[in-house]
């Protein structure tokens, strides 16, 4: 058999091109499966919790109750911010978008932990732990720093989901706000070797700590073509304004070969599960409401993208949905991307692990275009 050559082994962006093994999630982009660790993502929206979840991404099963009781209780534990933490996020710009703040606060954490050694299990327990843990407490201080208030600390009787309710809005969530946030958490919280999961394990593979590693996923999850474009689905939605305005848009958006946020994925040729779940809240949401415009405008987007770009493999993925359900749920939109991150935590944490178990540096080659041994040109002959 003939070796590939270089130039017949590149694919832009890397598309379908395998990095690594892993036994955490999988897709099946043209039927539309997403499993974690084998456990199909509408049994766990169901049946399970965010903390759950993130015990089954981490440690591959699911746990019994005194497991979970303890893991809940060394996340409780650690969701708290110290002093020097607390005066880091206040210390910066309350204009910044917090995706920016969040990547600089937890690359910080790591500063604050004198424990961090990769060698020791334990350690690398506790790093996970904090920034599971400490991430939406992050969030939710800075959220309250730049609206002038001061940060509401955490609450060790409700769960990860009521709690990062709780800090964002000083006011305990319903058991339904909760039970749908939840459930928001569950569905961000893995997705296999997308941009900031290969990120975090590039990051990781230099044997960087899970701190560092995650700060490198929240940087590229931030991007417009990734996680950023929750935010702007909500804000495309709002722009559009009229439900009879849609065609238009699609019209003139496919005409200048612009891209509609929240439609289109690399994997999912077909319309992502998640999205599945999240439109089904969204509808129970706005069934209470009595404007339904945003929605209405969402699935008239959905209808004439489908007629026109169906044939592409181009449906709604999970962005599309997502931030109507936040804008119910009363977040601020650029609050969308950083809560995707801090249910992306334990995701990440879980691909940190299995990149340490079996690590290899990635470092990939490149087909080099540019010029070669030019003579140098002084200053005065330029
Ligand atoms: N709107 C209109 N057309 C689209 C869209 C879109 N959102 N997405 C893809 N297409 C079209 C492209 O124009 C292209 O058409 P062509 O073959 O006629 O040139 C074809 O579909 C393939 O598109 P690519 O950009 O090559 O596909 P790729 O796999 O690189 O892109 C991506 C995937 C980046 C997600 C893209 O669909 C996109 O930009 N979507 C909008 C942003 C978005 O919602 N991102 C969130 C993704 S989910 C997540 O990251 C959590």
């Amino acid at each position: 058999m003939t070796e590939l050559t270089k130039e017949q082994l590149y694919r832009p962006g890397m598309e379908g091109v395998p990095a690594c093994h892993s036994k955490i999630c999988f897709i099946n982009g043209v039927e539309g499966i997403l499993e974690y660790r084998g456990y199909p993502i509408e049994d766990l929206c169901k049946h399970s919790t965010f903390e759950e979840v993130s015990y089954l991404l981490l440690f591959a099963k699911l746990p019994n109750s005194s497991e979970l009781k303890t893991f809940e209780k060394d996340l409780k534990k650690a969701r708290s911010l110290s002093t020097e933490v607390l005066s880091l996020i206040t210390s910066l710009p309350k204009t910044g978008h917090p995706m920016v703040m969040l990547q600089s606060v937890i690359s910080a954490l790591g500063l604050f932990d004198t424990h961090v050694d990769l060698r020791d299990e334990k350690k690398n327990y506790q790093s996970i732990i904090n920034v599971i843990a400490k991430t939406p407490t992050i969030i939710a201080a800075f959220d309250r720093y730049r609206q002038n208030l001061e940060p509401v600390a955490p609450n060790e009787d409700l769960s990860h989901a009521a709690n990062f309710l709780y800090m964002l809005n000083d006011k305990r969530p319903t058991e339904l706000e909760t039970r749908i946030f939840d459930i928001c958490l569950i569905l961000h919280a893995e997705h296999s070797l997308n941009a900031s999961t290969f990120s975090t394990r590039v990051t990781a593979s230099t044997r960087n700590n899970p701190y560092v590693s995650c700060s490198s996923g929240v940087g590229t999850l931030y991007g417009p073509l990734h996680g950023g474009a929750n935010e702007r689905v909500l804000q495309m939605l709002e722009a559009i304004g009229k439900v009879e305005f849609v065609r238009p848009f699609v019209e003139e958006k496919i005409a200048k070969k612009e891209k509609i946020m929240g439609i289109g994925h690399r994997v999912y040729k077909t319309k992502d599960p998640r999205s599945f779940v999240l439109q089904d809240i969204a509808r129970e949401l706005f069934a209470k409401q009595t404007d339904n415009t945003l929605l209405d405008i969402a699935l008239e987007l959905e209808k004439i993208t489908g007629e026109k770009l169906s044939a592409k493999g181009i449906y709604p993925n999970v962005d599309f949905f997502s931030g109507l359900v936040y804008r119910i749920l009363g977040f601020e939109t650029d609050l969308f991307t950083p809560i995707f991150a801090a249910s992306r935590t334990s995701g990440w944490c879980a691909h940190w692990l299995e990149q340490m178990e079996d690590n290899k540096l990635f470092r990939p080659s490149q087909l080099y275009d540019g010029d070669r041994k030019l003579s140098y040109i002084p200053m005065s002959d330029r």
